[in-house]
């Protein structure tokens, strides 16, 4: 039987990546985001590979992730960048060895009321201007009064996370650098600042510790920056087929609302991928797609199984074809801005119809 939707995953790309973002952050231990499947491209072999490839730690957002990857047998240290919800997740992370993130004097509250011989440790998150997460900067000298409380308690470190570092532009990157730094002065332990758009394009935030999560898996999250340019290769190929290629008089219409009109007589094929297997409904005519590596055309509403696509450029184009609809030569990255969203949206939104194929695994 041949899948319908297949999701390639070469595990070496992502090894690749991990390479690359060393080379850019050579001071800077790496700390993988792995959260949501890994960014859809499924964490555990993900993880493997990664782990595999000497990654420093590894990042989920909860608990529920992390237990995943522990049963899948992987043993590189694991952050829960929420952290925890309750005294029993806590002790929960403590017995599976996981890092705690911790962002609030709740969590603090929890943690202190674990036996004192749990082996805790813990990331302290300050919220250097994007008011997501983390501890107001001017709390730094009661948590250090904290961390002093407990020496039994090993602190990973000082992390914040950044809301515009895909901006170049944008002063306020440099400003919640400074901030950070300067409420953490002469305060003891690691840092950790960057994202994937930070250590790619703000060389200041390569502090300690990086915590990429696109770039691993070959996109750039910076229009200005193509993955290309910067070496990263895709992780992902999106495929399916093309099942029915048929002709039609200008002025047809074509797919729900009839809302692509054949400009000329010319040949549509249909493609069965649909929003149900995570390919987005707001994709608009012209999103591009490849077949026998060439363009062809989102021509139509998606439906829930199907796309249709204007083939004009791709005159020899026959039922049974396969079709790219990301991956190398077609960035997911430019591909999302044609249904106004981000290439992480594009991979979290892939569903359990798709069939993944893992290659490139460690030896
Ligand atoms: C706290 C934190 N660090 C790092 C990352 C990785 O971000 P990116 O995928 O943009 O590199 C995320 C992702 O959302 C995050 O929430």
């Amino acid at each position: 039987m041949i899948p319908r939707v297949t999701a390639s995953v070469d595990l070496s790309a992502l090894t690749h990546n991990l390479g690359v973002v060393r080379r850019i952050a050579p001071r800077s231990r790496v700390m993988a985001a792995v959260k949501a499947d890994a960014y859809g491209h499924g964490a555990v072999p993900v993880s493997r590979a990664l782990e595999a490839a000497g990654v420093d730690t590894l990042a989920v957002a909860c608990l529920e992730e992390a237990m995943a990857l522990r049963q899948a047998r992987i043993q590189a240290p694991i952050a829960l960048l929420e952290g925890v919800m309750s005294g029993e997740e806590a002790a929960q992370a403590v017995y599976e060895r996981l890092q705690i993130v911790v962002h609030d004097h709740w969590q603090i509250d929890l943690l202190e009321r674990l036996p004192t011989s749990a082996r805790l440790t813990l990331w302290l998150k300050l919220d250097s201007g994007m008011h997501r997460l983390g501890f107001p900067l001017t709390d730094v000298p009661r948590l250090r009064d904290v961390l002093a409380r407990h020496p039994g308690w090993t602190f990973a470190g000082w992390m914040t996370h950044l809301a515009c570092a895909d901006e170049p532009d944008n002063a306020f990157t440099r400003e919640q650098i400074a901030r950070f730094e300067a409420a953490l002065s002469g305060a003891p332990g690691p840092r950790s600042i960057a994202n994937s758009a930070g250590l790619l394009a703000w060389p200041q935030a390569r502090v300690d510790w990086v915590r990429p999560g696109l770039a691993l898996y070959g996109c750039s999250p910076l229009p200005e920056m193509p993955a290309l340019g910067l070496g990263l290769r895709p992780a992902m190929r999106l495929e399916s087929r093309l099942i029915a290629v048929r002709e039609y008089a200008a002025g047809e219409g074509v797919g729900y609302g009839l809302r692509y009109r054949c400009p000329e007589r010319m040949r549509i094929g249909v493609v069965s991928v649909g929003y149900a297997d995570g390919m987005h409904r707001a994709f608009r005519d012209g999103t591009p797609v490849l077949v026998r590596g060439r363009r062809a055309y989102l021509a139509g509403r998606v439906s829930m199984d199907m796309i249709t696509v204007d083939l004009r450029e791709v005159a020899d184009a026959a039922v049974g074809d396969p079709v790219l609809l990301w991956g190398e030569g077609l960035p997911a990255e430019q591909i999302a801005t044609w249904a106004d969203t981000l290439s992480y949206e594009l991979f979290c939104g892939l569903t359990q119809r798709v069939r993944f194929r893992y290659r490139g695994a460690p030896a």
